[in-house]
């Protein structure tokens, strides 16, 4: 800029040098981390609230026939959303358990072992009891999680899941 130009309006609204521009002082910086702190510690408080106040409400729902599945048998369901596979093996003539088929370690579908008699997932070698969905083996170390069931007539009725999910 020659001396004989002006200096923009904008510049003089601003009493930042030029120069000074792309610093940030000292202040600022605290300033800025101060409040970025305290929004992520409202953010956590918020999701804890809501996550130990929230009562999820599932839906009965009929999974299966009672002779549907011979004594052995496994049959895939959705509970308590579509999308959300579940494994029921009828493990009686009057005996059915229901888990999710997640695998609690990193996802991967567990299958149902019928020499063994457990859930096994395929993908690191975790093992579930067929009793209770608890962890025999492998890196799981949390139990699959399980679909109560309630028998109406004839009728397997899925009501919950335990632990919620
Ligand atoms: S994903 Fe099942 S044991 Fe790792």
């Amino acid at each position: 800029m020659t001396s004989g130009e002006r200096e923009p309006l904008w510049r003089e609204e601003f009493s930042i040098a030029k120069a000074d521009e792309r610093y940030v002082n000292r202040r600022q910086m605290a300033k800025f981390l101060t409040l970025a702190s305290l929004g992520m510690f409202a953010g956590n408080v918020w999701i804890l609230i809501r996550s130990r106040f929230r009562t999820p409400v599932y839906p009965r729902s009929g999974v299966a026939m009672v002779d549907e599945i011979p004594i052995g048998g496994v049959k895939l369901l959705q509970y308590p959303r579509a999308g959300e596979q579940c494994i029921m093996v009828r493990t009686g003539e009057d005996a059915y358990v229901a888990y999710s088929q997640k695998c609690t370690h990193l996802s991967c579908a567990v299958f149902y072992a019928r020499e063994q008699n457990r859930l096994e997932c395929p993908c690191h070698r975790g093992y579930f009891s067929i009793e209770d969905g608890s962890v025999l083996q492998g890196p799981p170390t949390r139990p699959l999680p399980k679909v109560v069931l309630e028998r109406h007539g004839s009728e397997l009725i899925a009501i919950r899941m335990e632990p919620e999910i």
